[in-house]
């Protein structure tokens, strides 16, 4: 990938635009329930401001109907964090497509936030025409946001191209060198885990990395339908039966690659209270619900885990939400965090289990992307990306 990264433009004295992704999440009263993105994305606007750049930065938050604000969707939220981590006033511009008093008055060292970019018609369907008025804005476009990359957007696509000078910002670009470092070069044995509730909606990566990867460890829901494609019985638990040809073409393709689990915690309800019986799986019943993988199981995947030279891990293998159920994912988040190999993880699930478990200081990249990170992994190009990439 060849693209022109912020630390390598001059920015002294320019108009620099920097396109992240504040899209976080927020409770019923609109407080930000975890910042992590925008923490993430302070560096790029502070190199930036540090350099001598005026910045305005924006961001989508939610899924706005175009062309009107409203309050559920304002990034005013985010405005005041941001000017608490960036420890300066940081104001909140609203229509702001074509410049005016606020962009006349943006001196260098000073950052704004540019409202909501999912407000202004045209956004979503990446509209040439919107791209060329904020393009003018500018002398420099950042994109710094790896969450949004997958989407073709007139803040995440068409800018890109429309800007005088368009790069990566410093989190764009380290995710790309982390998903890079663990996927095209990596050092093997290559692992990856590949859990959660559906086959269905992880089949294109699954595939994907089947045939890239040493070893694909498969769990929750997957591993179930993967159990039933393996000859296996999984009694009443969340499964597809409608993809068990597909599983078993995967199995069949890469014979020994796909470890199936040979022993589950199970239980009668899907309960936090519901009592945990550990069962070999052939003796799982009609009425068991398969909640997370057993010992004998969660042995042998450490032992994969403890010989990796890359790890990849997208996804809990059982339902770490309830305690008696969180074992088997807690014990290989520990063997990723101990292990020597490169480790990179990414997802909301697997973001919120590495929390749990105290484990983030341990992991060498978690990714801040969620569809972002999932499309990488299966191999598709990033519009985002694709834009910033020089000929
Ligand atoms: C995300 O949260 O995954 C990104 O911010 C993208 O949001 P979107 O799915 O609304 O495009």
């Amino acid at each position: 990938m060849n693209i022109r990264r912020l630390e390598d433009v001059d920015v002294r004295g320019k108009r620099v635009f920097i396109r992240a992704d504040l899209n976080v999440p927020q409770d019923d009263a609109g407080r930000i329930t975890d910042d992590t993105r925008i923490r993430a994305s302070v560096p790029g606007i502070l190199d930036a401001l540090a350099r001598g750049a005026a910045v305005m930065v924006t961001s989508h938050l939610g899924r706005p109907a175009e062309g009107q604000w409203s309050q559920a969707d304002s990034l005013a939220p985010v405005a005041e964090r941001l000017a608490e981590l960036l420890g300066k006033p940081v104001p909140l511009v609203r229509d702001w497509v074509d410049g005016g008093g606020w962009h006349a008055a943006l001196k260098p060292g000073e950052v704004v936030l540019l409202e909501n970019c999912r407000f202004n018609r045209g956004e979503k369907k990446d509209s040439e025409e919107l791209a060329r008025r904020m393009a003018k804005l500018c002398d420099v476009y950042v994109n710094d946001a790896f969450g949004t990359a997958h989407r073709a957007e007139a803040t995440t696509h068409g800018l890109a191209r429309a800007a005088p000078v368009a790069c990566a910002g410093p989190l764009l670009a380290a995710e790309l060198d982390a998903l890079t470092r663990a996927l095209a070069s990596p050092k093997r044995p290559l692992v990856a885990i590949v859990a959660g509730s559906k086959v269905s909606t992880k089949l294109t990566i699954l595939r994907a990395l089947a045939a890239k990867v040493d070893v694909l460890i498969v769990g929750g829901g997957i591993a179930n339908t993967f159990i039933l494609a393996a000859g296996g019985d999984i009694g009443n638990s969340l499964a597809e039966p409608e993809l068990v040809a597909e599983a078993k073409a995967i199995l069949d393709a890469f014979p020994g690659k796909v470890p199936i689990p040979v022993d589950a915690v199970t239980a009668k309800e899907f309960k936090e209270t519901a009592r945990p019986v550990l069962k070999a799986i052939e003796n799982v019943e009609p009425d068991d619900l398969i909640l997370d993988i057993g010992p004998t199981t969660v042995a042998a995947l450490v032992t994969v885990i403890a010989r990796a030279g890359t790890i990849v891990w997208n996804g809990p293998v059982g339902v770490f939400e309830f305690d008696a159920f969180a074992g088997g994912t807690k014990a290989l988040g520990e063997a990723i965090a101990a292990s020597a190999a490169y480790s990179l993880a990414g997802g909301g699930d697997t973001v919120a289990a590495i929390a749990k478990f105290g484990l983030a200081d341990r992991i060498d990249y978690i990714s801040t992307g969620g569809g972002a990170f999932l499309e990488f992994l299966e191999g598709k190009t990033l519009p985002a990306v694709a834009a910033l990439e020089l000929p």
